[in-house]
């Protein structure tokens, strides 16, 4: 891994992402070998433990990690923080989740970092539970605690997706780290059990008709994760209203303890499911290396929009470059009897505009 030097960067937090994704990236480029945990860089020996323990299951967390990232790109397409990482698919998310020294430690607890963090967890206890439902390991299968009666009209069938067990190895492997008696630890343990419950909270009766010609004689259900677009859109909306927390010390037994407390006391309390950060963000206008901000030139805005992917708030009031593109699309389409469809090819020619 050409990238061993960023990944031996202590992370804090996030090693657990970067580990898993090193893991993607060897488990993809050697195929059907096995994997070696020793040679992911980066785990905590708790990691490594879990790593060898339950090995079967580790393409599914690598997998589910990157299932996180990709809906963070997807929430924030358009957006000045666009969870870009720094080498194209490999998703290292640079210095906005890495506190590194405590004198950058900016970035590290802000509500992007936050965000990341719920939804990355939520992608393992996801990823995790899907494959166990299909049946990729034997450490795991269909959840069978939940069946109870049948409902009316319906009967139990089919594989209940097992989400206690994909959030179980979620809560051991993502927060492995996340034991220090420090603020940040606390943030990304809350933030980290906010995306695994948002998996619990959306579990839903998914259900089959069975019968003649579909009349749905026989009904049969089982339970089922929503799909990973509405949590992250979920996820989203929490991210949008997550809670400011101040940091409090205390002397406790062991030491001095660090916790969180809602800032503004007429705000309501966060309750599990809402996200917190405790430092605002950098408004990502210029590139600044400490904080993971890229800057906003060169980016493509809307024009038409007065939203925040529209060039006034995207390019940060610099303006904009306008500039045309042709590209070739299909047209004058006829459908021939009986069956196809011809086309020419024409060219368009569209507007871009980038920030300057
Ligand atoms: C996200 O931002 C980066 C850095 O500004 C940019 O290079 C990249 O093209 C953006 N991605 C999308 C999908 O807009
Ligand atoms: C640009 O913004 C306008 C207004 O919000 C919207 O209708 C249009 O679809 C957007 N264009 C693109 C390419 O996203």
């Amino acid at each position: 891994l050409s990238e061993g030097g960023f990944f031996q960067h202590d992370f804090n937090g996030l090693t657990f992402v970067l580990g898993s994704l090193a893991l993607g990236q060897q488990y993809s480029s050697l195929g059907s070998q096995p994997i070696l945990c020793g040679s992911i860089p980066g785990l905590v020996p708790k990691q490594l433990r879990f790593c060898r323990n339950y090995i079967e299951i580790m393409p599914s967390v690598a997998e589910g990690v990157k299932l996180g990232i990709q809906e963070c790109q997807h929430q924030f397409r358009g957006r000045r923080w666009n969870c870009t990482t720094i080498k194209d698919n490999l998703a290292i998310f640079g210095p906005v989740l890495d506190k590194g020294t405590h004198s950058i430690g900016f970035m590290s607890s802000t509500r992007e970092s936050a965000f990341v963090h719920a939804i990355a967890s939520a992608g393992v206890a996801f990823a995790v539970t899907r494959s166990c439902a299909e049946g990729t390991s034997t450490m795991c299968g269909c959840d069978s605690h939940h069946k109870g009666p049948p409902g009316e009209g319906w009967k139990w069938g089919g594989c209940s997706e097992d989400a206690e067990f994909g959030v179980l190895v979620s809560r051991e492997f993502a927060d492995a780290r996340e034991n220090r008696p420090d603020a940040r630890s606390a943030m990304n343990r809350h933030n980290n059990e906010a995306g695994r419950t948002t998996i619990l909270d959306h579990m839903h009766l998914r259900c089959k008709c069975h019968g003649l010609s579909g009349s749905c004689e026989v009904k049969t259900c089982w339970w089922a994760q929503q799909d990973f677009r509405t949590l992250g859109n979920y996820l989203k909306d929490k991210y949008d209203s997550a809670s400011e927390m101040i940091v409090e010390k205390h002397r406790e037994s062991r030491g001095w303890v660090e916790t969180l407390r809602v800032k503004y006391n007429f705000f309501k309390h966060p309750t599990e499911r809402d996200l917190v950060y405790y430092e605002g963000s950098p408004n990502f206008c210029e590139p600044n290396s400490e904080t993971g901000s890229f800057g906003t030139r060169d980016r493509v805005c809307n024009v038409s929009s007065h939203g925040i992917e529209g060039c006034d708030l995207l390019c940060c009031g610099r303006g904009h470059n306008t500039r045309t593109e042709k590209r070739k699309e299909k047209c004058h389409c006829i459908f021939h009897w009986c069956c196809y469809v011809s086309c020419q090819e024409c060219v368009r020619v569209y507007d871009v505009h980038t920030c300057k």
